[in-house]
């Protein structure tokens, strides 16, 4: 249990002094009876705004990343999080996005407040899988597979070579590459080592979750207990 104007307040309804003004003004029920005592103290799920239901204490998303967005919370560009509803970026603890992808980078990538989840999910222990469509700017020349899968491919600068990770050719300027871990700019940068260059990349699986019923830029909350840590 926690004060009224607590929990209103994390979840964005307004400043601690606007959801004070919203609760005396009456907005603010717990079972079905109007609280206009914005220190009273009552279970989550208790809680109505406006006679609805008040938004989850834990937001998981799944959004389809359009290009041109960065996934960050304070750059010049635009930012994923003006996708979400108004009210949900001013949540705190913050919305922010499960790993990130580079800008120009599509595809399936997951936002959330639960600070746990997010680690366990990013955790380099974890392993969770990553699936590509990359585009490239000139044709395979047929030993990447065998590169990428030995799990010694060494990347400019890293310490360790990349974990072994799983090629699909769809045709020479177009594979799905399956990746256990997640190192900046890492697919740019793995064709790069072997003298390619990405043109175009789409994130098309993270864990279990695929976005290709969203068109970019759209996304659907999750319940977290939809994720397989696969
Ligand atoms: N690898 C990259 O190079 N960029 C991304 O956005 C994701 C993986």
């Amino acid at each position: 249990m926690d004060r009224l104007d607590k929990i209103l307040t994390s979840l964005g309804y307004g400043s601690r002094k606007e959801v004070q003004a919203l609760i005396k003004r009456g907005h603010v029920s717990i079972n079905g009876i109007v609280m206009r005592d914005a220190k009273q103290k009552a279970h989550h799920e208790d809680i109505r705004f406006d006679k609805e239901l008040i938004d989850p204490k834990f937001l998981v998303v799944v959004m389809n990343k359009p290009s041109n967005i960065v996934c960050s919370h304070n750059d010049a560009g635009k930012l994923i999080y003006s996708f979400l509803p108004e009210r949900w970026q001013q949540r705190d603890p913050k919305i922010s996005t499960v790993g990130r992808l580079d800008s120009d980078t599509t595809g399936v990538i997951i936002l959330t407040d639960d600070g746990k989840l997010n680690h366990a999910l990013t955790s380099p222990k974890k392993h969770i899988k990553k699936i590509y469509k990359v585009t490239l700017a000139m044709p395979l020349n047929g030993d990447e597979a065998d590169i990428f899968a030995s799990g010694e491919l060494m990347l400019r600068g890293d310490e360790k070579p990349c974990l072994s990770a799983k090629l699909t050719i769809i045709d020479p300027f177009n594979v799905y590459l399956e990746l256990f871990e997640g190192r900046y700019h890492q697919v740019k940068r793995m064709f790069a080592a072997l003298g390619n260059k990405v043109v175009k990349l789409h994130r098309e699986q993270f864990a279990n979750i695929r976005a290709d019923d969203l068109v970019e830029g759209e996304y659907r909350v999750i319940s977290k207990q939809n994720i397989r840590f696969i």
